[in-house]
C-alpha cells in the first residue's frame, strides 16, 4: 500500500555545477524500515540525507515524506519537525551543560521567548531527564557537554532525538569518529531506540558489517545511482567486492 511508504523517491537527481552528484534515483522507504546508506567515498551518501533533509534541492525528480511534497516550501517547517539528523560531529554546543543540547530537541516546538527563557531556567526537566536515562546518562545532566566523551556526546545527541521525537531519523556517519566498542555501542541504542519509537532510520556508514548487524536494509551507492538495494541478511561478499572495486582495475 503506498501510503505505507513514509519516503519516496522517484527520478531524483542531483547536481552540482557540472558534477552530477545523484542520478536517477528511484526507491522507496516504509515506516519503522532501518536503512544503511554504503558506497565508496564520493558516491553520493551525504548528498542524498542533505536532500532529505531538505537542505539540497533536486534538479529534477520528485520526493514525498510522509505524503508531503518536499519541493513545496509549506511544507518546510512540516517536515522540519518529522525529521531529525544526526551528524559526525554531533551539532552540540560543547559550553552549554548537556540538558540544554538535549532540551534543543524541543526548539522546533517551543517559541522564540520559551527557547530563550529555558537558557536560564530548563524547561521540561524531566523530559531531559527521561531521555538521558534512556541512553544510560542520567547523571550527566548538568555537566558541561564538553567535558564528555565522543561516544557520550553522541548519547547526548540521541537524548535529543527522543525529546524531538522525529518521525524520520537521517544520520551521516554518526559513528565514523568512535572507537569501535563505543560505535557498537551508539548503535545499538540508536536501533534499539528506533524500534522503541517505531522510528525510520536512514543512516550512511563506512562500516558493512555495522550496516549488515545493526540495519534492517542497505541501499549501496556507487557514481550517484543505486548500485544495489537488499534486505542486510542477503547481501554476499561479491556484492561488496564490486562495490568497493577500484575502478580502472580490469
Ligand atoms: N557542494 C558541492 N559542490 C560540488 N560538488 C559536490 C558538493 N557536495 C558534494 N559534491 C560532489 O558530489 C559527489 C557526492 O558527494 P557526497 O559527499 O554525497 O559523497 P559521500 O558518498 O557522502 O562520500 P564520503 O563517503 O566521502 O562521505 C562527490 O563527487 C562530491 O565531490
Ligand atoms: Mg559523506
Amino acid at each position: 500500500m503506498a501510503s505505507e511508504n513514509i519516503i519516496e523517491v522517484q527520478k531524483l537527481h542531483v547536481g552540482f555545477e557540472r558534477k552530477i552528484a545523484l542520478s536517477s534515483l528511484s526507491f522507496s522507504i516504509q515506516k519503522g524500515e532501518r536503512v544503511a546508506l554504503i558506497g565508496p567515498s564520493g558516491a553520493g551518501k551525504t548528498t542524498l540525507l542533505n536532500t532529505l533533509a531538505t537542505f539540497i534541492t533536486p534538479t529534477e525528480g520528485e520526493l514525498q515524506i510522509t505524503g508531503l511534497n518536499h519541493q513545496d516550501s509549506k511544507n518546510r517547517k512540516k517536515l522540519a519537525k518529522k525529521i531529525g539528523m544526526i551528524r559526525q560531529q554531533f551539532d552540540l554546543v560543547s559550553p552549554l551543560p548537556v540538558i540544554h543540547n538535549v532540551l534543543a530537541g524541543r526548539l522546533a516546538d517551543w517559541g522564540f521567548f520559551k527557547s530563550l527563557f529555558s537558557l536560564l531556567v530548563p524547561q521540561e526537566k524531566t523530559l531531559a531527564m527521561k531521555a538521558l536515562d534512556r541512553v544510560g546518562l542520567k547523571d550527566k545532566l548538568y555537566a558541561r557537554t564538553s567535558t564528555l566523551s565522543g561516544g557520550e556526546q553522541q548519547r547526548v545527541a540521541l537524548a535529543r532525538l527522543l525529546v524531538q521525537k522525529p518521525e524520520i531519523i537521517l544520520a551521516d556517519e554518526p559513528v565514523a569518529s568512535l572507537d569501535p566498542a563505543r560505535a557498537e555501542d551508539v548503535l545499538s541504542i540508536l536501533a534499539k531506540l528506533v524500534t522503541e519509537e517505531n522510528q525510520t532510520l536512514i543512516a550512511s556508514l563506512h562500516s558493512v558489517e555495522y550496516a549488515k548487524k545493526y540495519f534492517t536494509r542497505v541501499i549501496a551507492l556507487r557514481d550517484g545511482e543505486i548500485f544495489f538495494d537488499l534486505p542486510s541478511e542477503k547481501i554476499e561478499d561479491q556484492n561488496l567486492a564490486a562495490l568497493y572495486e577500484l575502478k580502472g582495475k580490469s
